[in-house]
């Protein structure tokens, strides 16, 4: 994998500042992208192959973290609020709530967007370059918007998503916001897997097929919630029906209420039995579960989008493809290690 700018690494290290405030963290993003990678069928990733551009080498997981680099530019201020959904009434430890509210610009209407657009370009191929830069950025504001909803906190509203909940972590302080986005994931990266993200992959794909195998089958399955005829984008549910952002939204507000906040105190240590449950077999390794959801649904909706004929079902999964983590990342892990 050839990514030695300088350039490039620098606005990496940039980036995970940047990220710890609103985002899932560079490394949460590229493990989902690496995940999608995986069981995508060979035609899928072909196309993918030929929308992204040739630096990303038709790797999903060099798309991931695109939307949190341009996020600051005017051309793409629209696209801010798309990173999280704020539903009313919700109020977590006490009441998780998502009472979706259709119209507004976040993260629920982003997935609806992006698919409707990579959706509307699969039927009527662009024809100039301008649509070409369209469907690029649908597809790498997909992939990135398929990883923010899977974070608890990206679907929950008080106290700007856990972002002004301070807390402690070991002997650092952070907010609850970052501990989901990057804190968790770079500690057991760290303690379970050696500082190796790949070796971190490696179990999230056995987890799949072994513990998480039969729940994982219903992982791309719709029920009724996205498809109201109320919902403007009813018209996108019945043509790409493996996607269901108000489904997926619902059930990962509700780990805020089991989880995330339960038994929130500022002066807690979130380094130690919190950090050893969210991450270990008590909660069937939550944290990596999470990540493995929005990979394998994200695929999902890829293959029906881009290879509609194919019959793969994405939880059984034929490993097409298995990539190293691009060098990049792997800086940009340790880096954050490091801190
Ligand atoms: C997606 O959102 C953008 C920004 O609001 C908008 O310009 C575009 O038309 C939307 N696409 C679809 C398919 O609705």
């Amino acid at each position: 994998m050839r990514f030695a700018s300088t350039i490039l690494a620098a606005t990496t290290l940039v980036l995970l500042n940047a990220n710890s405030a609103h985002a899932y963290g560079v490394l949460g993003h590229t493990l989902t992208g690496q995940i999608a990678q995986l069981f995508l069928t060979p035609k899928t990733a072909s196309q993918i192959s030929t929308i992204l551009p040739a630096s990303y080498e038709g790797l999903l997981s060099n798309a991931a973290p695109w939307p949190d680099k341009i996020r600051f530019l005017d051309q793409y201020k629209w696209a801010t609020p798309m990173h999280f959904v704020n539903p009313p009434n919700d109020n977590p430890p006490e009441q998780c709530l998502f009472e979706y509210v259709y119209g507004g610009q976040d993260n629920v209407n982003a997935i609806f967007n992006m698919t409707a657009t990579l959706k509307q370009f699969q039927l009527t191929p662009p024809t100039n370059v301008g649509d070409e830069k369209k469907r690029e950025d649908a597809l790498k504001f997909f992939v990135h918007f398929m990883g923010d909803i899977h974070q608890p906190l990206h679907d929950s509203t008080p106290f700007r998503g856990g972002n002004d909940a301070p807390i402690k972590f070991g002997k650092s302080k952070s907010n609850l916001h970052s501990l989901w986005d990057t804190l968790l994931l770079t500690k057991d990266v760290k303690e379970r897997f050696g500082d190796n993200p790949q070796a971190y992959l490696d179990d999230t794909i056995k987890l799949t097929k072994t513990i998480w195998k039969s729940e994982a089958a219903s992982w791309t399955s719709c029920g009724p919630a996205d498809s109201q005829p109320a919902n403007p984008w009813s018209s996108v549910t019945k043509q790409v029906k493996t996607v269901c952002p108000i489904q997926w939204a619902t059930v990962t507000n509700a780990l805020d209420c089991t989880y995330v906040w339960k038994d929130y105190s500022a002066s807690r240590d979130y380094s130690t039995d919190y950090f050893q449950k969210v991450t270990g077999p008590s909660t069937d390794f939550l944290y990596q579960k999470l990540l493995a959801q929005s990979g394998i649904r994200m695929a999902a909706a890829l293959n029906e989008i881009f290879d509609p004929a194919s019959t793969l079902s994405a939880s059984e999964g034929t490993v097409v493809k298995r990539s190293e983590l691009p060098p990049r990342y792997k800086r940009a892990v340790e880096e954050a290690l490091a801190r």
